[in-house]
């Protein structure tokens, strides 16, 4: 999501895949044995010949529609609301500006409806088909206004509205914690097209107050612990979940995101004398909300009113992990990846068997992360395997001006430099701080670093960093989240008012995703082409240049802004989604370019959302002929009165956010 301004100046910081791992994966006991990446990479040279485009690429689009090339199509796979099972109705759109979702019933029905504001989507194959499988989908957040009438939203007026709305019908909070976290679907392609089973024994929803265990090192701890759950071993719900990925041994990973945006009261938390003045700052680093929170969710839930649960957000902010095809498994919080907000989270193997799991913290100046697992992976065993994400190093990234770069490692050491005197008393402290242990080993602060995957064909790493306003244009500090950063552009973050995002490619030292060096460069710097603003030398960079790894042609290139999620197809092509400001202010979609070869860098628009949106996901099924994208929020900025999209329903109908599935109307690879 785009993460809106507070109305009022809440904070005084305001100033400012799938590898191999996807083709190969079978569902079930009959897990495939997985290649090591290390041994199923391409030279440039071999890659470069199986990526061929062949699309006619499209033009940005303002129009309230799914924009596709000629000779492709989609199905609505599944949209928000659609039961998935027949023991409650779907939801009747028809009724939300009667105040459909203020009834009763309605947060039990949410709680076995598809959930709202779908976000990244992994498919799990049956049976090792690419026609039949589990999908797992994030549900992000709610857009308030465009499911309770009258909500005023989140933007343009004064949060006090929403407050005053929420405290009148408190029922909207039962039935926003039911429309977020994770949605488990199974489907299937019949006679060429996509749809849900309903009723299928894989169907599940895992919502904000599902139970989940904590694992790894934070299980237990005292910053984990709360009066509901004075162990620290089970946490109550999953929410803000945005990207995420799929491990070697078939299970989802979802990634928890912006969580600070729930809890309220950071003021008067800091005015009690009996909280630990540590536990106050961690949360001041999150930039918490000092009074009311954006959602307003402490209205109806005590859990969110940090006074009154000081602890309760150590629990979120975290990746859990979940088995898509056990219905009956706990999920559980892998606190060994540490806590942020993470963006999502890419497993690799690595040559010698260990994973290694890439991850972004998605806020502005956050850094790029690598878990590194103690154990190797076993592909004969995946019970074991399932403990792999409790064992293991945590590291940061540090980009160099040489090009060169290090992954400095997150360990409690008392006499390194993340020791008690720094606020850490042990590997759990380090693990739930990470945001301040990373800035203490001098990370690279990122323009909101995103997805980082790696590209199945060179196993070169990806990141999408979406934008940064606040990167100064000239050499400068501000402070951000409760830290002085230097804003200056870096040689990884070249542009000041980096309006358009861009992306790094990382190199791991002898391609080995365990070591703690790499190389790496500016793979694109997005923004318009045209008008002379295309570099194809770094060194001549602007705050308005545009450099597209090297391409020189602006003629053959699509504007893209705002890169956030990536994906890749078997060919090694990188594909990506945008999440708001495009160039030419279009709406959001879907662009995909070569990595190798003379087309590396030539980026194309394959795809463009209805109004509003912002499109996610970006995940294909085995065999590359469907691409599933997530459109989320279709017609943001409107409300149940007055819809500003009527996707994907048409005529006067309410928007809603739903999972589509996009192929070639004679069938073939998508991009092709
Ligand atoms: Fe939820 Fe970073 O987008
Ligand atoms: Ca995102
Ligand atoms: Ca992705």
């Amino acid at each position: 999501m785009t993460r809106r301004a507070p109305d009022a100046p809440v904070f005084e910081e305001l100033l400012t895949q799938r590898l191999t791992r996807r083709h190969l994966l079978q569902a079930g006991a009959a897990i495939a044995p997985m290649a090591m990446v290390g041994s199923a990479l391409l030279t440039p040279a071999q890659a470069s010949k199986t990526a061929q485009l062949g699309f006619k690429p499209i033009k940005g689009s303002k129009a309230d529609a799914v924009v596709l090339p000629p000779g492709y199509t989609y199905d609505v796979l599944i949209r928000w609301g659609e039961s998935l099972t027949s023991k409650v109705p779907d939801l009747d759109a028809t009724k939300l500006d009667a105040g459909a979702l203020l009834e009763p019933t309605a947060a039990e029905h949410q709680r076995n409806q598809f959930g709202t504001n779908c976000d990244a989507i992994h498919f799990f194959p049956l049976n090792g088909r690419s026609d039949h499988g589990v999908l797992c989908v994030n549900n992000e957040y709610t857009e308030d206004s465009l499911m309770f009438p009258g909500h005023p939203g989140f933007g343009g007026i004064s949060g006090a509205v929403a407050r005053a709305y929420v405290q009148k019908h408190p029922q909207v909070v039962p039935v926003a914690k039911a429309a977020q976290g994770v949605s488990v679907v199974e489907i299937k392609r019949e006679r060429g097209r996509w749809r849900f089973v309903k009723d299928s024994r894989f169907n599940r929803r895992i919502t904000a107050d599902t139970p989940i265990d904590i694992g790894g090192p934070a299980r237990g701890a005292a910053l984990m612990k709360t009066k509901d759950d004075p162990n620290g071993e089970r946490a109550f719900g999953t929410f803000a979940n945005c990207a995420g990925g799929e491990t070697p041994w078939g299970t989802y990973l979802t990634a928890e995101e912006n969580i600070q945006d729930y809890f309220a009261n950071l003021d008067q938390l800091k005015a009690r004398k009996d909280v630990d003045p540590f536990i106050v700052e961690a949360h001041r680093r999150w930039r918490m909300w000092k009074a009311q929170s954006l959602y307003n969710w402490d209205i109806a839930d005590r859990r969110f009113d940090l006074p009154t649960s000081p602890t309760e957000p150590f629990r979120f902010g975290w990746i859990v992990e979940i088995d898509p095809l056990d219905p009956t498994s706990t999920p559980v919080k892998r606190t060994a990846l540490g806590r942020f907000a993470h963006e999502g989270a890419s497993p690799v193997i690595a040559g010698n068997g260990r994973v290694a799991v890439y991850m972004g913290d998605d806020d502005k100046f956050e850094y790029v992360y690598k878990f590194i697992s103690t154990n190797r992976f076993d592909p004969k065993n995946r019970a074991a395997n399932r403990s792999l994400l409790d064992q293991g190093t945590l590291h940061v990234a540090r980009f160099d001006a040489s090009g060169k770069g290090q992954w400095l490692p997150l360990v409690f050491d008392p006499k390194g430099p993340l020791n008690a005197a720094a606020g850490f008393r042990n590997q759990a402290d380090v693990l739930i701080k990470a945001r301040m242990a990373a800035y203490l080993l001098g990370a690279t602060p990122m323009d909101r670093p995103e997805d980082v995957e790696a590209n199945p064909t060179t196993g070169r790493i990806y990141i999408a960093c979406t934008r940064n306003e606040n990167r100064t244009v000239e050499a400068g500090t501000i402070t951000y989240g409760g830290r002085e950063i230097d804003s200056a552009p870096n040689a990884a973050n070249p542009r000041g008012q980096n309006n358009f995002g861009h992306i790094i490619e990382i190199t791991e030292a002898g391609d080995d995703h365990t070591s703690l060096e790499f190389s790496w460069e500016v793979f694109l710097l997005a923004g318009d082409p045209s008008g002379g603003r295309l570099i194809t030398d770094l060194s001549q960079v602007k705050s308005d240049s545009a450099y597209y790894a090297g391409y020189a042609n602006a003629a053959e290139l699509s504007p893209i802004g705002s890169p956030d999620n990536v994906g890749f197809d078997r060919a090694g092509n990188l594909w990506m989604v945008t999440d708001g400001s495009q160039p030419g202010g279009g709406n959001d979609g879907c662009w995909v370019t070569p990595t190798v070869g003379p087309n590396r860098g030539r980026l194309q628009q394959f795809m463009s959302g209805p109004v509003g949106c912002e499109v996610c996901g970006c995940q294909f099924s085995p065999d590359d002929e469907t691409l599933f994208i997530s459109i989320q929020h279709p017609g943001a900025g409107g409300s149940t009165a007055s819809p500003r999209s009527h996707w994907p329903d048409g005529g006067t109908s309410q928007p809603r956010p739903s999972v589509i599935a996009i192929r070639k109307e004679d069938g073939g690879v998508v991009g092709s």
